[in-house]
């Protein structure tokens, strides 16, 4: 995830910047760079890489200063490489631009730049940013932010500075995270607090739509959008460095649980137009007529990712009536395949680097079979070697359990059986419509889902001793049960399966007696009924059941011991609210076992052997 610092004062801000960007490198990043204003205007430096090479090219030559901005970027648009590298500026140099995030519309502001004559010199969204200013710059540069922000759609956190008023530095937060820490005589803008730590222990956490000017004498904070003054209370920092990096969570499954909001609203993007509200794919190189060629999908994934694929299936299934078999890499490239003239492959895999996954890739490839990848890391192996790619914008997963990779993936996938549906033209603009609606909502009640973790809690306490535990449910909820299993597995080391419900009776139901606990998912109206049937039949062996119900429903208490209530979305779109508990359950479960939850035992994050 990109990572923003600025400072303006007294002192060498090239040091400052560069120190505030290492303790910035826990969150992944691809290039980086710096301007600063120097007794010559505005200078700047960026390069692919880690952030030794910028100092190497600094080395020798640096920007002497006291006001600068830097950046570590962690490429969305555009390869990862020096041109696309922050910040960018406009064609003089006069304005800089560093940006975390996603501007939505960039490309019809960039095609009227263009129009107007502006040329552009990298692949990126940001760079969009400064030749706007640029563009509209009335002589003072917060007005000029203001009106441009207005013009900018999206998801995002901005540092500015314009060689035109070096006095100055601009901040402004559209959802993506971003601090400004107020010193003696100096202030920072950072985008997570163990950029500033080192300087600063008093900060203003901005709020969406919350801008601020930073000057040596203090910051000024405003309504980005109505260009109003607004107050509120500087934040006191007690952390130290390593809680200050998980953003003062206890792990960073936790933070990142946290970030699904984010993750998701970001992963949705620029891919939904909210006027149409239709989904539009710009990174697809294939044509539409082609993609509409294709009648036979495999899905072909590991772990987390193959789960994802199994809601991916469910999906494109129901929308687009195509089949699609979801395959577990490891077991795929060893294969023989069957593949038609008009299959699709696709391969997800969160860090775009896992032997099997890469491998059924290369096999599918060697077949002549057309790819495309779903990951999370830009300029990773399966990204580079697919044929298609579409990129989840979840930022970078440090915690060996992956938790906001899986709700970015599974909302690709219903990004991509929505476009689908749109090409084959196998449901109406109005049931796109719908679905989109109902998407768009779904960071929120993730975030409604997130603030209540008590009872969550407390039922991990009471499994925390248990050898043994049963995930069920049908269709969607089997999918994610399986999920739910893998999570609970891998961090508290407690023992779990989980089953189709209506398999149970053919065998696993001889496991159940006294006490056992079992986690039946209800959320499924289609198969509601045969799902409570099933729960009764493990009541009845002494099964302790926790349900999980829709909003709403009053019903399924009446048959199990507690219920966790979930928000109601379109059925298809459940396993993105459904899972979001599990993950909890497990997080609650390996901390009250006294687990490492991000390091799990005899895992890794990113597994690159067979
Ligand atoms: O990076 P990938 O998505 O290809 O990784 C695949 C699996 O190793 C991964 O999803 C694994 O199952 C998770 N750590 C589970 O939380």
């Amino acid at each position: 995830m990109c990572g923003i610092v600025g400072y303006i004062g007294e002192k060498n801000a090239q040091e400052i910047i560069i120190g505030g960007l290492s303790k910035l490198e826990y969150r992944g990043y691809d290039s980086a760079g710096i301007a600063v204003l120097t007794k010559d205007g505005l200078a700047y430096e960026k390069a692919k890489g880690r952030l030794a090479v910028l100092e190497e090219r600094l080395e020798g030559k640096p920007l002497t200063g006291s006001v600068g901005i830097g950046h570590t970027r962690w490429a969305t648009h555009g390869k990862p490489s020096d041109e696309n590298a922050h910040p960018h500026t406009d064609a003089h140099a006069k304005f800089a631009v560093v940006h975390n995030g996603i501007i939505e519309n960039f490309l019809a502001i960039k095609e009227e730049l263009i129009a107007k004559g502006y040329t552009f010199v990298s692949e990126t969204d940001t760079e969009v940013i400064a030749h706007l200013l640029a563009d509209m710059y009335d002589g003072d540069i917060v007005s000029t932010a203001q009106r441009a922000v207005r013009r900018m759609r999206g998801a995002y956190a901005l540092g500015i500075m314009t060689e035109h008023e070096p006095d100055k530095l601009v901040a402004v937060r559209l959802a993506s995270p971003l601090i400004v820490g107020v010193g003696d005589g100096e202030s920072f803008i950072g985008s997570d607090i163990p950029a500033l730590l080192e300087h600063t222990r008093d900060v203003y956490i901005l709020n969406e739509g919350e801008m601020a000017v930073l000057t040596r004498e203090g910051v000024e904070l405003y309504n980005a959008e109505t260009g109003e003054r607004i107050e509120k209370e500087l934040f006191h920092v007690d952390w130290d460095l390593v809680q200050a990096e998980k953003g003062g969570y206890d792990s960073f499954m936790l933070k990142e649980i946290n970030e699904q909001p984010q993750a998701v609203r970001d992963t949705m993007g620029a891919r939904i137009d909210p006027e149409t509200k239709r989904v539009v794919l710009p990174e697809l190189k294939m044509s539409d007529a082609e993609l509409a060629t294709y009648d036979r999908i495999y899905i072909v994934a590991c772990g987390t990712s193959m789960h994802a694929g199994l809601v991916g299936k469910e999906v494109i299934e129901k929308l687009v009536r195509v089949p699609v078999e979801v395959a577990i890499a490891s077991e795929f490239r060893y294969r023989d395949p069957i593949y038609t003239p008009n299959t699709l492959v696709i391969v997800i895999s969160q860090s775009g680097e896992t032997a099997d996954t890469l491998a059924a890739l290369r096999e599918a490839k060697k077949s002549g079979v057309k790819v495309l990848a779903i990951t999370n890391v830009v300029g990773s192996s399966v990204a580079r070697e697919a044929d298609e790619v579409l990129f989840t914008w979840a930022g970078p997963e440090v915690a060996v359990a992956s938790t906001k990779a899986y709700t970015s993936q599974v909302v690709v996938l219903n990004l991509f059986a929505l476009y689908l549906a749109q090409v084959k033209g196998t449901q109406t603009p109005e049931q796109i419509a719908e679905i989109v609606d109902q998407m768009l909502q779904l960071p929120a009640k993730i975030g409604e889902i997130l603030k209540r973790t008590d009872a969550l809690r407390s039922y991990a306490e009471s499994i925390k001793e248990v050898n043994s535990l049963f995930f069920i449910g049908r269709s969607l909820d089997y999918a994610v049960s399986l999920e739910g299993s893998l999570k609970l597995k891998e961090i508290s080391y407690i023992h779990s399966e989980a089953y189709a419900a209506g398999e149970l009776k053919h065998g696993t139901l001889a496991l159940i007696e006294d006490n056992v606990p079992v986690i039946a998912l209800a959320t499924q109206p289609d198969i509601y009924e045969k799902m409570i049937s099933n729960i009764v039949e493990v009541k009845a062996r002494g099964a302790r059941v926790l349900g999980f119900a829709l909003e709403g429903d009053e019903e399924l208490i009446k048959t199990v011991d507690e219920v966790i209530h979930i928000p109601a979305t379109l059925p298809f779109l459940t396993p993105l609210l459904t899972v979001i508990p599990l993950q909890l359950l497990a997080y609650y479960a390996s901390t009250a076992r006294g687990n490492d939850v991000d390091k799990p035992r005899n895992l890794a994050k990113s597994v690159t052997v067979e």
